[in-house]
């Protein structure tokens, strides 16, 4: 289920392998693993610990290259035989598990701070628009506080700014709000799905949580447990906007039932495997 309303961040990833090789002892954490994201999709990725999917993340994202397989985006080659790394570029922005904002610069300057290196904005047109979208994001009071002073949800939400000023077609999201109590983080959810619902932008995210996956996502991804490929895909037939009182809906507790149980038989697997727990 993709949104109609956006025809750009579609991303196919075509029978991809990644193997590391650390001191001559190869880990295959990704094996012929085939996915297509649909432009305006919010695509969810579970699976157990260390099954990959940070792998395939950093490899959308530029960080590794891919040892066999293709990834596109929006019909061009990002990485495939000839070019195993993708460059790193603007339209593909990450936001990490662990924050990322300069601790020295305000929220404001840390949203402005990619337009202004890569010269795209002047600085003071780059600090105007940081400003309009921290308020568009609810949290324009805080454009001139540094990242110490605010609370870890609005430096948090700062960080999407950041990502979205670049305009990018895909946000890659690595566990943004796994340290979060419940509570902020269904005031996360509730912004990002806002975000969303401004700029159907592609979204990427990686998640252990299923609650926030089916909540979230047009589709959850299950990965098996390592080396990744797709186990199963769960349908998120819940109508958008959603709020809060989606998380009470019986269609909603049986779709986070139906990716559990797929997540369940992996994480058995894994267990069973020895794979170490990974932070
Ligand atoms: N840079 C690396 N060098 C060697 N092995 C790695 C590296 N990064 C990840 N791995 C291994 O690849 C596997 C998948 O890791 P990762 O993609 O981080 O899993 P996930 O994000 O699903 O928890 C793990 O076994 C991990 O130890
Ligand atoms: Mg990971």
């Amino acid at each position: 289920m993709t949104s109609a309303s956006s025809n750009r961040g579609a991303i196919s990833i075509r029978n991809v392998t990644k193997i590391y090789d650390p001191e001559g002892v190869n880990v295959m954490a990704v094996d012929d693993c085939s996915l297509e994201i649909g432009a305006g999709e919010v695509c969810m990725i579970v699976g157990p610990s260390g099954c990959g999917k940070t792998t395939l993340l950093n490899a959308i994202a530029g960080f590794h290259s891919i040892t066999e397989g293709e990834i596109y985006l929006d019909g061009e080659m990002l990485c495939g035989p000839d070019r195993p790394l993708a460059n790193q570029g603007a339209d593909r922005m990450v936001v990490f598990q662990h924050g990322a904002l300069f601790p020295w610069k305000t929220l404001a300057e840390n949203v402005a701070y990619g337009p202004i290196v890569q010269g795209a904005m002047s600085k003071a047109e780059a600090i105007d628009k940081a400003g309009t979208m921290l308020s568009e994001a609810g949290i324009g009071d805080m454009a001139k506080k540094y990242p110490g002073e605010v609370s870890s949800g609005m430096a948090r939400r700062a960080e999407i700014v950041r990502a979205l000023i670049n305009d990018p077609r895909v946000l890659l999201l690595d566990e943004p709000y796994r340290a979060m109590d419940a509570l902020t983080k269904s005031i996360m959810h509730e912004s990002l799905l806002e975000v969303y619902d401004r700029t159907k932008v592609t979204i990427f995210f990686i998640t252990h949580d299923l609650e926030e996956a089916i909540f979230l996502g047009d589709r959850v991804v299950v990965m098996t447990t390592r080396p990744a490929k797709t186990k199963k895909i769960v349908d998120v037939d819940i109508p958008r906007p959603r709020d809060y009182t989606t998380l009470s809906s019986n269609r909603f507790r049986e779709l986070v039932q139906e990716a559990k149980d797929a997540v369940h038989e992996e994480a058995v697997k894994a267990f069973e495997a020895g794979e170490r727990e990974l932070a």
